[in-house]
């Protein structure tokens, strides 16, 4: 079942349950002159997310689709949404664009974006940052629309069940709980710390973010700065251990 929340202007959260891994796939699309859906989600949520994308927008109007990084719930269903639409083109990072996606997964090649390059999509801007091994992969990279002050965080601030979609709670705790939890089992080391980590943060955290769009959990609506410095703290406490 996929359901589909407006989290802010024109910013809406797609987001499919797994209760098998008690878990949520959320895609994100931005409804402007050029509209913009952050990750693809897996090859099974496509039938889902297509029904939901097609009451916003005409299918056929999607221009562009971004994602983090090269897994299944980032762009595994990007050929599905280019066939969907035929002016879709996927946009990422350099590394990822030619180590994995256009060979893979791409019907059509990616747009790559240079570390701090921003793409305007009407009224609102998508900022790229360069950010490896954040939350994890090489080839990570992640997208801050500066209008309304959205990071769309990939799996940073993932939080397990089927959580509300907007919320000013405490989702640093929640995050703890899933990394302790994954730690203790097969997901162990999900997301790592390195000799980068705490500067890659440290710079999303002085974009000082309203909102934390989540790919696993709410969207937090709130003090984004501190949310991130705290989630530092916590993967170095808890990964790091
Ligand atoms: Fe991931
Ligand atoms: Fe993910």
């Amino acid at each position: 079942m996929t359901r589909l929340d407006e989290v802010a202007p024109d910013i809406f959260r797609i987001s499919t349950f797994f209760p098998e891994g008690n878990i949520q796939f959320n895609q994100f699309l931005l409804r402007d002159e050029e509209p913009l859906l952050i990750h693809t989600g897996n090859r099974a949520l496509f039938p889902g997310a297509w029904e939901a994308v097609a009451k916003v927008i005409p299918i056929e109007r999607l221009r562009w689709v971004a994602f983090s990084h090269f897994e299944a719930d980032e762009c595994g269903a990007l050929r599905e949404w280019q066939q969907a639409a035929p002016h879709a083109t996927p946009v990422c990072s350099y590394v990822a664009k030619v180590v994995s996606v256009d060979d893979v997964v791409a019907l059509r090649p990616a747009l790559s974006l240079d570390d701090g390059e921003v793409l305007p999509t009407g009224k609102y801007r998508i900022r790229f940052l360069q950010t490896p091994h954040v939350p994890h992969a090489w080839d990570a990279g992640l997208f801050f629309e500066e209008v309304s002050g959205t990071l769309f965080c990939s799996d940073l601030f993932h939080q397990n069940g089927d959580v509300e979609p907007v919320t000013g709670r405490d989702v640093v705790g929640r995050f703890r709980e899933v990394l302790a939890e994954y730690q203790a089992g097969p997901f162990a080391n999900y997301l790592p710390y390195t000799s980068t980590t705490a500067d890659t943060l440290a710079r999303l955290a002085a974009l000082d973010p309203k909102r934390l769009a989540a790919m696993h959990g709410s969207t937090y609506a709130g003090d984004g700065r501190k949310a991130l410095e705290d989630l530092e703290r916590v993967l170095r406490e808890v990964v790091n251990a």
